[in-house]
């Protein structure tokens, strides 16, 4: 064990390689039967009255993976007085008591897996391999925060002093804490939230994705039963309008939000805007994230790491690559090698273990993932464009792989949530402008460099203000506790993830100076 983190315990994986784990598993997803969840506002525990619409799976535009009932108006608005009752009790409870929740809670994800996955699958389109992953990081989550927790909120630390004076700082909850979540990852990013906020003595009220609604309210209960009183944890489900209501409500002592750039940058301005007590948002949103192969990188990892950062949860990660710069040389070999293994990608059923790319996650992501490979097929040349799956599946919501060759970084405006990939080639005596460029986005969440040239790789991560940097290897999939994740500048308020400073953003800090 690290000395730091006593005994965690890892996430159960899978070894997909071992037939009777791999087949275990697809005949426990198998076995699930949809619709699953009828979702409803949860407010101090009991269900809210809104009008039930259906949620439809993105795979076939046609599966119920079940229904939502959001949260009225009103039933939003009660959850803040609500949570502030859940707060009082829920604050004042020894760590031991939130941290002992959390890992309960992590055990029930773990027997709860099979049919998490199944839902992760319809309702969100996650393949097998991106379902256990974010499975695992809920785990992580849970386990990592309730071990920080206990390191922080205990008694606190006596600090230096004069004889005859006791000086006692600590960290002490800040009252109701409301969680705005993306789809992306409905239940590790949205776990990732409630949980830190919850051990750090807050009561929270919960606002998943209107995309993602049901692995949220299973989540919730999961907690629930996990001892999370009712009243510390609300669930309000809704859109950006219950969303904005909720913000501007002078009760709210802090936001954590994860999502895009402009919807963060409105949280802003609406906290600035209100009256009250002034609170802190911590963000967390995109980027066009960049990766710089020099002549030197091994080809065969440079285009297993490519497709792994480009493709995977079919490039709808907040880590995904965006912008891959190919040193003039290698680049047409390599563009080779990239299309032939995209063009190996499998798209199909996100439950079936064999599928490799899902879908993305609605109609309107589609439209508007695909009204960008139009405009760049007239102004850009397209190096490899995928086909979406046919018969039962084509009601989906499906962007096939893309490859699209820049003529300049700049042509790529705006971040791209789907598994488009674009690539620019640039000059060795260059580099120098391809740094520039890449810090002229404004954007600080991944960078990837492949180069076996040590001061090159020196040079490109010196010189970028990136919150999560990788070297020869991809640049998604985070680890809780060993990579803290989170960017700066138009990537998010800098707070990392999965690290040991999360939880003290979550927090006031108070010194109590005694005279002895
Ligand atoms: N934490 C995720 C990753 O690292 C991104 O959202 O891929």
């Amino acid at each position: 064990p690290h000395a730091l983190y006593g005994n965690r315990k890892d996430a159960a994986g899978v070894e997909f390689g071992h037939a009777r784990e791999r087949e275990a598993l697809s005949a426990g997803i198998a076995e699930q039967s949809f619709p699953m969840v009828q979702a409803t506002a949860l407010i101090d525990g009991k269900a809210g009255t809104g009008e039930p619409r259906q949620v439809l799976s993105p795979m076939d535009g046609r599966t119920v993976a079940g229904s939502v009932a959001e949260a009225t108006p009103e039933e939003a608005i009660s959850a803040i007085g609500a949570a502030g009752e859940g707060f009082k009790t829920w604050s004042r409870m020894p760590v031991e008591g939130r941290a002992a929740a959390l890992e309960r809670m992590a055990d029930l994800l773990e027997e709860n897996r099979d049919r998490l996955m199944a839902l992760l699958a319809v309702e969100a389109g996650k393949t097998q391999a991106d379902g256990i992953a974010e499975i695992r990081e809920a785990v992580d989550f849970c386990r990592y925060y309730a071990v920080e927790a206990r390191n922080l909120f205990g008694a606190g630390t006596l600090m230096p002093g004069p004889t005859g004076e006791e000086n006692r700082y600590r960290f002490r909850g800040r009252g109701v804490f409301l969680c705005i979540s993306p789809w992306n990852f409905p239940l590790a990013i949205f776990l990732g939230q409630v949980t830190a906020a919850l051990v750090s003595g807050n009561a929270v009220i919960a606002k998943p994705a209107p995309q993602t609604p049901l692995v949220a309210f299973e989540a919730v209960r999961l907690l629930h039963q996990a001892g999370v009183p009712q009243d510390a944890l609300q669930l309000v489900p809704g859109g950006p309008a219950i969303g904005a209501a909720l913000v501007e409500d002078p009760r709210i002592a802090g936001v954590a939000f994860t999502g895009s750039t402009r919807t963060a940058q409105m949280i802003n301005r609406a906290l600035a805007a209100k009256d009250g007590p002034i609170v802190p948002l911590i963000a967390e949103t995109g980027g066009i994230n960049a990766m710089v192969v020099d002549a030197t990188a091994l080809p065969e990892q440079v285009t297993d790491d490519v497709v792994m950062s480009a493709f995977r949860s079919a490039g709808q990660r907040c880590s995904a690559l965006r912008l891959l710069f190919l040193q003039d040389g290698v680049a047409d070999r390599m563009l080779e090698m990239i299309a032939g293994a995209a063009a190996e990608l499998r798209l199909d059923d996100p439950r079936l273990v064999s599928t490799d790319v899902g879908p993305v996650i609605d109609k309107a992501a589609r439209d508007n993932i695909q009204t960008h490979i139009d405009r760049m097929r007239s102004e850009q040349t397209i190096r490899y464009s995928g086909e979406a799956p046919s018969g039962s599946l084509a009601g989906g919501s499906w962007i096939p792989p893309h490859i699209i060759e820049l003529d300049k970084p700049e042509a790529l405006e705006r971040e791209v949530f789907g598994p488009v990939l674009h690539v620019v080639r640039y000059k060795a005596e260059k580099l120098g402008e391809v740094i520039e460029k890449i810090a002229a986005t404004g954007y600080g969440l991944t960078l990837g460099v492949h180069s076996r040239i040590d001061t090159t790789v020196k040079q490109v991560v010196d010189r970028l203000s990136v919150g999560n940097v990788y070297v020869n290897r991809n640049t998604i999939g985070a680890v809780v506790g060993t990579q803290p994740f989170g960017g700066s500048g138009l990537s998010g308020t800098g707070p990392k993830a999965g690290g040991p400073n999360y939880l003290p953003r979550f927090a006031l800090e108070q010194v109590i100076s005694i005279n002895t």
